[in-house]
């Protein structure tokens, strides 16, 4: 066997490979359905734990697998030490391999070690997250409550958070989901594109003495994040004139000082962070402060111990009944062994509509690698490319190609129609058009996972997105590879730091260089 191939490397991979050539034509979901009533029931789960604000429904029973292949499944995972490498995040070792980190979203939303949290022994992930979380609860009602006032004297009542990547699409997707639970007289703007225009066209509608400017960039140097904020600066300038009122109105999400406090930002409004927090993993941490403001402090609290009670049943809950684990290993199924190249993320509840452009970056940015841990190539595939917007749009967009296109894509609807069921709906004009009858044929078989929750609150949110974040962890576990670096992402960022100045860029393709 040769070495690095990690798909032939465990034996359960050659036992799911074995169980599709075998089954693949008898694993049609009308049939698996009829042959176990209580199919539903053995494939459902509702996630329990203790905080009463959390309520998730998964049914995972619209999937073309059976006992047989979910056994060997498992297997996999345990072959591939998934519970393991899921022990080594919650013991903080550096499973961030690239710069020897560890990575402890987890700590973010972990409560103090005297309420029963865990404790860990990086740099600020104990003490220091809680040090943050008052700070920003602080700050957050003197916004909220009106106390703290602009260079005019006014009050605050439009937010503009500034960032990119992880530091603009966590706020902006879970300020929208929890849009119910917000203060509508502070309006919420969120400004990432470096194309000018995302940031003239929110000006338009802000008045200097009452909008604050949040600037997240870790390093305080991310070229689109830093361009924008000093374009903000400039337009606030015009007007209030004196440039000790920028500390009024700007605050960073930031550990750069100096840069921070050289932009004319007071250093008491500087909200920290670590290194052992990725962009994509970041909307705990003070990244998360436009959606307190939004939601205020007790509500974002929420979001923190829904997302801790999914961590805590990640760690403790065995595979077979672990929620993160077996979404998974069901994409798992469907990536590696039918070949599908993409899963959408469809949510109903229109809240949820930037949900899909989150997991966008968090699954892709995290397991689209080619290269397993150790520095081998894999031959076998990775990261599903993920897309999707809210199900009802979705349904009048691309559901045509979902249900009856030539691509398995898992995430649509499951149950089809028969062509008798057609013909027997259509009544006597079928005969006449057997076309129409063909077009109205599901031909069905499309994989689902269900979930379903009573209502969108921010505990039940919070688990949701920690769910996927483990469900993340887990492929990457089985894949081999580190999910928490993004070495293409930072490639780009190099050459796009060359392109202002055309002669040093050096080292890429003709078409890079235009000659
Ligand atoms: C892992 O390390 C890389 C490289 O230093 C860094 O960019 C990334 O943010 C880290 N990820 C996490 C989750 O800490």
């Amino acid at each position: 066997m040769a070495t690095g191939k990690l798909a032939t490397k465990y034996s359960s991979w050659q036992k799911l490979d074995e169980l599709y050539e075998a089954k693949r034509p008898k694993l049609v979901l009308k049939d698996l359905f009829a042959a176990d009533p209580e199919r539903f029931a053995k494939h459902s789960l509702q996630f329990k734990s203790d905080n009463p604000n959390v309520d998730i429904l998964l049914d995972y029973s619209k999937n073309l697998v059976d006992d047989e292949v979910l056994k060997a499944l498992f297997a996999l995972a345990r072959e591939a030490d998934v519970e393991k490498y899921r022990d080594e995040m919650y013991a903080g070792q550096h499973i961030n391999t690239s710069e020897d980190r560890a990575v402890l979203h987890i700590a973010l939303r972990n409560p103090p070690a005297s309420q029963g949290g865990y404790t860990f022994k990086e740099e600020g992930a104990n003490d220091g997250v809680h040090e943050v979380l008052h700070h920003m609860q602080q700050f957050t009602e003197q916004i909220r409550s009106g106390e703290w006032k602009g260079y005019t004297g006014k009050p605050i009542n439009t937010v503009v958070n500034i960032g990119i990547g992880g530091s603009d699409l966590g706020p902006v997707m879970v300020s929208e989901a929890l849009k119910f639970y917000s203060k509508r007289d502070i309006a919420m703007h969120f400004v990432s594109n470096i194309d000018g225009t995302d940031m003239a066209e929110t000006l338009r509608v802000c008045d200097p003495e009452t909008t604050l400017f949040i600037v997240a960039s870790k390093t305080f140097t991310t070229q689109e994040t830093i361009t924008n904020a000093e374009t903000a600066k400039e337009w606030f300038l015009k007007s209030a004139k004196d440039k000790a009122a920028v500390a009024k109105h700007f605050v960073a999400l930031s550990t750069n000082t100096a840069a921070v406090t050289a932009f004319g930002i007071d250093e008491a409004n500087m909200f920290q962070f670590w290194d052992w927090v990725g962009g994509r993993y970041s909307l705990w941490s003070a990244i998360g402060l436009s959606i307190c403001i939004s939601i205020g402090y007790n509500n974002f609290h929420e979001l923190l111990s829904g997302a801790h009670a999914m961590d805590e049943h990640f760690k403790n809950t065995k595979l077979e009944e672990n929620l993160p684990v077996i979404l998974a290993l069901i994409g798992v199924w469907y990536n590696d062994f039918y070949s599908a190249e993409t899963q959408a993320l469809l949510p109903y509840d229109q809240y949820l509509h930037k949900f899909a452009d989150y997991f966008q970056q968090g699954d892709m940015e995290s397991n689209g690698k080619s290269v397993t841990k150790d520095g081998s190539r894999v031959n076998y595939q990775t990261g599903p490319i993920i897309w999707g917007q809210s199900g009802t749009n979705g349904q009048h967009a691309f559901y045509q190609l979902i249900h009856q296109g030539t691509k398995l894509i898992p995430w649509a609807l499951a149950f089809g129609k028969t062509e008798e069921q057609v013909i027997k709906e259509l009544g006597p004009k079928a005969s006449q058009n057997s076309a129409l009858v063909k077009s109205k044929i599901f031909e069905g078989n499309r994989p689902t996972n269900s979930i379903m929750f009573q209502k969108l609150t921010p505990g039940t949110l919070g688990a949701l997105i920690a769910m996927y974040e483990h469900k993340i962890h887990v492929q990457g576990a089985i894949w081999g590879i580190n999910s928490y670096d993004q070495m293409g992402v930072e490639l780009g960022k190099a050459i796009l730091k060359q392109l202002p100045n055309e002669k040093d860029v050096t080292g890429h393709d003709s078409s890079t260089h235009r000659k």
